[in-house]
């Protein structure tokens, strides 16, 4: 994949995708690429006027793209189930689902609206959600892709079972580095619940090492701006784990620079603790129980 960039995206005429946070930053970014090459993009965008406008600048770039902005808010499980009934309402496949939306290092413990830190909320639980509940408009399509946006900060991340949501001490790396360590572990058991239930669904995983956007600027944490890459080249090991065709199950997609902070994408390799298969089964569990979303494969 030497120096892959967006041009090399396949034709992805009659294809559908999903991206979630879709109005600025990777989202945006993975948004307006996949509709560049063809494909029907919904823009999963939790706030309605940020969302309409982010379409409107997507079509003045792209005039021919095919986008739409549906609303989903993941820190709220009655709107997740909301977005998954009006897409199965309209559509009966799936190619594409890019599990981007995030939040970063909220100063206070915060919740969603269904009580969980927001943080593992919204970047995990919403997003496993999410997937279970188009689950079967993804496999109506052989070798649909579900990619989720995890980051370098996975590294500092740890599941405390006995404390899973940070109700007996918050730190808001920490609490990140768990949602994002949290990416990898359901991608990983995903790939193989879906392998062991016969299901072609390929889950990857996919971080953009340190890129300008909106998440970034929100906190202290900055690298020096040289160090910086576009929100458009952040994007791209995402966009391959989403497009490109010898991409597999349970493989993971970073840049190939300095210390996969930026650069064109390569496979690369997770923390150790992000293979471990007793605490991602345990971790698909009780993201089972708190949601209430089953998925059945097949
Ligand atoms: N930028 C980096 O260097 C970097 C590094 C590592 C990992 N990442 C990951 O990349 C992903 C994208 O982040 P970004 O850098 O592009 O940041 P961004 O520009 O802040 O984009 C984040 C997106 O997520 C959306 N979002 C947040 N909470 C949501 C919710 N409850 N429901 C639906 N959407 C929600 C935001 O919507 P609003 O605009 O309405 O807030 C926004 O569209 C995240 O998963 C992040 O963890 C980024």
């Amino acid at each position: 994949m030497a120096k892959w960039t967006a041009n090399d995206i396949p034709d992805l005429g009659g294809r559908a995708a999903v991206v979630t946070g879709a109005n600025s930053g990777l989202g945006y970014e993975t948004a307006l690429a996949l509709a560049r090459h063809g494909a029907n993009v919904v823009m999963a965008c939790r706030d309605e006027g940020r969302g309409t406008e982010a379409v409107e600048r997507l079509r003045a770039e792209a005039p021919d793209a095919s986008v739409e902005l549906s609303l989903l808010d993941l820190a709220d499980l009655t709107s997740v189930r909301k977005f998954a009934e009006s897409y199965a309402g309209e559509r009966d496949h799936l190619d594409i689902l890019v599990n981007n939306a995030g939040v970063m290092a909220l100063a206070e413990r915060r919740q969603t609206a269904d009580g969980f830190e927001m943080q593992f909320g919204t970047n995990h639980l919403g997003h496993y959600a999410l997937t279970g509940l188009l689950l079967p408009q993804l496999q109506a399509r052989p070798g649909s892709r579900v990619v989720s946006v995890t980051s370098f900060g996975h590294k500092v991340g740890r599941m405390n079972f006995d404390d899973l949501q940070w109700e007996r001490s918050y730190r808001k790396w920490l609490a990140y580095g768990r949602s994002k360590l949290a990416n990898i572990l359901f991608t990983f058991e995903l790939d193989r619940r879906a392998r062991a239930g016969g299901s072609a669904v390929v889950a990857a995983v996919a971080h953009p090492g340190y890129a300008n956007t909106n998440l970034q600027s929100g906190t202290s944490f900055q690298w020096s701006n040289f160090m910086a890459q576009s929100a458009a080249e952040g994007a791209l090991p995402q966009l391959y784990a989403a497009t490109a065709p010898d991409v597999q199950g349970g493989e993971f997609f970073g840049p190939s620079g300095f210390m996969e902070q930026r650069g064109a994408p390569k496979r690369v390799k997770a923390a150790k603790k992000g293979y471990d298969a007793a605490s991602a089964s345990r971790l698909w569990e009780l993201s089972e129980q708190l949601t209430g979303v089953t998925y059945s494969f097949g």
